[in-house]
């Protein structure tokens, strides 16, 4: 899929979906590379295939399993999506933000996006967890490009995407549980080669913390839509030039097996606090 997604798509989509679930969901998960797990532990759950949605993209990439679940997670409808969209795939960054579109046109008004990423900051390690305190999108694309949605906001504000009450939720989570919870600034890039040397070290100038190839998109159309968002990375990797040793995909992966449990108890204890703060 490379096109841009128009309404009428989105509408079917979420009405394919909510036709094959039981409640409406209050916040949406994003389950990034190696993380997609914890979607397998919501209770009460249909899972829907994306092949099994007409008009869906594949996920092809290793470690996403491509599904969107919906169930309860500490008493609280979720919505999660196993794997993702990106833009180095060959989508649009409309189609990258599909998903929200279709969660959010279900009722979810929260977003809990994660991505794995290299660490550009050299305080930390492979494993670390970091709280996504803003973005820097390098990508050079939009998912708002083109007619205005029903509903969004042409140009939205995006002085702090990632809603405050919820890193402080965050924060307060991972206090009372002991995780090691950094934070920093998420840099978007196209991918999907890894960066330079250079490149790095010019995101550390810009202000970077972590690099990736996703979330930003996601995050724009969330904002766009009036939907607030908390922000997570898993930090799989020193970003290069940081160590001796080249980049591969397989250590994000076993990054995010070393801080599946610390990330699943920050999931937990952080989701029913943003459902809290949801209620007027
Ligand atoms: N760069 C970009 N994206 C990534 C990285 C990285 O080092 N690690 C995981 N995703």
């Amino acid at each position: 899929m490379s096109g841009r997604v128009d309404d009428a798509t989105i509408r079917r989509l979420v009405e394919q979906v909510r036709g094959r679930i039981e409640r409406t969901p209050r916040v949406m998960l994003i389950l990034g590379s190696g993380l997609g797990d914890l979607a397998d532990e919501l209770g009460d759950a249909t899972r829907i295939p994306f092949e099994e949605i007409d008009g869906f993209p594949r996920a092809t990439v290793a470690g996403h399993k491509g599904a969107l679940v919906a169930g309860r997670l500490e008493g609280v409808d979720c919505i999660a999506l196993q794997g993702r969209f990106h833009l180095y795939e060959g989508h649009d960054a409309s189609v990258a933000a599909l998903p929200v579109r279709v969660m959010g046109g279900l009722g979810a008004r929260a977003l809990l996006v994660t991505n794995a990423a290299g660490g550009a900051n050299p305080a930390f390690g492979a494993g670390d967890l970091m709280l996504i305190d803003d973005h820097i999108n390098l990508t050079a694309r939009n998912p708002l490009v083109g007619p205005t949605l029903p509903g969004d906001e042409r140009f939205p504000d995006m002085t702090w995407p990632y809603d405050p009450a919820f890193k402080d939720a965050a924060r307060a989570v991972a206090a009372e549980q002991d995780i090691v919870l950094r934070e920093g600034v998420y840099c978007a890039v196209l991918g999907p080669s890894y960066e330079t040397s250079a490149e790095i070290r010019m995101m550390q100038r810009l202000g970077a913390d972590a690099v990736g190839m996703s979330t930003v998109p996601e995050v724009i159309a969330a904002r766009a839509m009036g939907v607030r968002v908390l922000g997570i990375s898993l930090i799989s990797n020193a970003a290069a030039g940081l160590t001796a040793e080249p980049l591969h995909h397989e250590e994000v992966l076993e990054a995010a097996e070393s801080a599946r449990e610390r990330f699943g108890r920050l999931v937990r204890g952080v989701v029913p606090r943003m459902a809290a703060a949801l209620e007027p």
